[in-house]
């Protein structure tokens, strides 16, 4: 959002899907059954990510209340680094979940496991944050949901290289925050989580740099509906609760 700047502490929840800095010679993937280098566009290669990171979580920490949550995605590539700024500017880290994709896309090099996975760091500024564990469980069939979710990788619905599936991310906002919240994805991409933040009945601000996927995203966005019925089985809403942890 241009010459948008949220106030401090207005934002409920926050999803950053932010460059992996995965571009680049050094990187190598799998594209129409070859290898190719990986190229996901310039945004995707960054010269300091350390810095850039420091930089994009500071300003999310700002705007961020202080019962709400931090989603951050990543691979090996960023996690590293984004784990460490999780600690260094203070915020608890909740979990970490793995996202198994058991459809991702072979290797070719044959010199290494195939990559299937990614990280989804979740951090709040406090010991008591919001959190609908009761829909967690509910959605794990009434048992006690893990951290490591197997969820396909689903074709995507957009030319943007890096898509998240509505699936993924209805399960993150749901779980993560509640109707009337403000969302605000800092990298907002194709829009998924604007669309789900609709469907779900949230609020929702994005920032995007590049004005052809921020057109596609508004577009995406301004097409998805609120869907009731997702997400809230009617127990879970009476129990949505905050979490507060005793430990120290
Ligand atoms: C990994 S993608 C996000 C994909 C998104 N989750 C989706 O489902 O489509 C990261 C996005 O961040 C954008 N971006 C990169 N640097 C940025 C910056 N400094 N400010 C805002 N957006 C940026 C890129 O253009 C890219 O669209």
């Amino acid at each position: 959002m241009l010459g948008y700047k949220p106030l401090t502490k207005s934002i409920d929840f926050i999803f950053a899907d932010p460059p992996y800095n995965l571009s680049g010679k050094n990187y190598l993937t799998c594209k129409n059954g070859k290898v190719a280098i990986c190229n996901k566009g310039e945004w995707d290669e960054i010269e300091d990510i350390h810095k850039f990171n420091r930089q994009w979580l500071e300003s999310c920490i700002r705007v961020l209340a202080d019962d709400g949550t931090i989603w951050i995605s990543g691979t090996l590539h960023n996690h590293p680094s984004v784990g460490v700024l999780l600690k260094k500017l203070g915020l608890w880290i909740i979990n970490d979940i793995i996202w198994y994709k058991p459809n991702a896309a072979p290797l070719l090099q044959g010199n290494r496991f195939a990559p299937s996975t990614e990280l989804i760091w979740l951090a709040s500024k406090s010991k008591k944050y919001f959190f609908n564990y009761e829909l967690a469980r509910e959605l794990n069939g009434g048992k006690q949901m893990r951290n490591l979710w197997t969820l396909s990788a689903t074709r995507h619905l957009t030319i943007h290289p890096t898509e998240k599936p509505e699936s993924l991310m209805q399960r993150i906002i749901s779980i993560g925050s509640k109707e009337g919240n403000t969302v605000l994805d800092p990298f907002m991409g194709s829009g998924t989580t604007g669309v789900v933040a609709k469907q779900l009945g949230r609020n929702f601000i994005g920032i995007e740099i590049d004005q052809s996927y921020f057109d596609i995203a508004t577009q995406r966005i301004d097409n998805a509906v609120r869907e009731p019925s997702l997400f809230v089985p009617s127990q879970s809403k009476s129990n949505a609760r905050h979490c507060q942890l005793s430990l120290s």
